[in-house]
């Protein structure tokens, strides 16, 4: 519950299937069209972006909050991933959320669970190398989401390009009757993207971590007017290096819609992502590549 000036702002929460399906099944009898964003809480800015989104495209917006462990792997941060459940509540509240659906590990994961989704190549590419269950936990996790709630649309964000894409081909391989959107990505002021985890960082590291949107920015400038992707992919390694990053995952220039390989700029569109270490935390970014006519 939120005070807003003189009124009291309610958010129904949901913590069983059964519960989150009755209410969209209300709504749709209705003939109001529902919109999911699922999350893992911790909420900010870029997430309630996506609340605002879904109220455009549907009447009703459910937030999901679900820390999910299958797409954490061993060493990675699932114990100390930032809960916060009492301001996720309110910040929701505040953007007039309809709904919060926070289930519990057993009732996502029943005793006996061993169903798996994975995107094959694309869940191995990229981040997959470094995490390589990762994108099984995402795939898996969302299609259970989609068919619990059975929303008309689902947002996500494109700050997390390589998921959004996973998600993608998921949904349209396995006919999930839903529509995917993705959600440009909400930056501080000096580039920095929106994360739950940029509070890992040092004020130190924080001053640093804008040179990751900066850098992926000049890089697409430079395959866009003509470079090839090696030579800009190794320049802007070497930038985020000399810069202070501890380690260089990957910058990867890629076709926007499949995350295939491309060398040269031939006018399509195209994403260049990257993923860096810079001390507790490992940063990702992504931006399209525009070229001289197209932005
Ligand atoms: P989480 O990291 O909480 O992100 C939830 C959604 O918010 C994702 O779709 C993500 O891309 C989007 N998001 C995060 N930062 C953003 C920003 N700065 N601007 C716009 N959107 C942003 O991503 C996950 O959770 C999980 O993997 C999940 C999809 C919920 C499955 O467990």
């Amino acid at each position: 519950m939120l005070w807003m000036g003189e009124n009291l702002v309610t958010l129904p929460q949901f913590y069983t299937v059964q519960d989150l399906r009755a209410q969209v099944a209300t709504w749709h009898a209705q003939g109001l069209k529902v919109a999911l964003t699922p999350t893992m809480g911790a909420l900010h800015a870029g997430h309630l972006s996506l609340v605002e989104e879904g109220f455009r495209r549907a009447d009703r917006v459910i937030a999901t909050i679900f820390v999910n462990p299958t797409q954490f792997g061993p060493g990675e941060d699932f114990d100390r991933y930032p809960r916060q459940e009492q301001a996720d509540a309110d910040l929701l509240a505040s953007a007039s959320c309809s709904g919060l659906y926070r289930p519990s590990v057993a009732e996502m994961y029943a005793p006996g669970f061993c169903t798996s989704i994975t995107v094959a190549g694309l869940s191995q590419d990229l981040c997959g190398v470094f995490r390589p269950t990762h994108f099984s936990g995402v795939a898996t996790v969302v299609t259970k989401l989609l068919l619990q709630a059975l929303p008309d649309v689902a947002l996500f964000g494109e700050k997390d390009y390589q998921q959004l894409t996973v998600i993608r081909r998921t949904v349209k391989d396995l006919d999930i009757p839903v529509e995917i959107i993705g959600v440009p990505t909400l930056r501080e002021a000096d580039g920095l993207a929106l994360s739950s985890r940029n509070r890992y960082l040092t004020s130190a590291e924080r001053a640093i971590a804008p040179l990751m949107f900066q850098t992926l920015t000049e890089a697409g400038h430079a395959f866009a007017s003509g470079q090839n992707a090696q030579n800009v992919c190794a320049t802007a390694t070497a930038k985020l290096l000399t810069g202070g990053f501890s380690a260089v995952d990957y910058v990867a220039i890629r076709d926007a819609e499949t995350l295939e390989s491309i060398e040269q700029w031939a006018g399509k569109p195209g994403r260049i992502l990257g993923a860096a270490k810079l001390g507790a935390a490992r940063l990702i970014d992504n931006i399209p590549i525009l070229g001289r006519n197209s932005g």
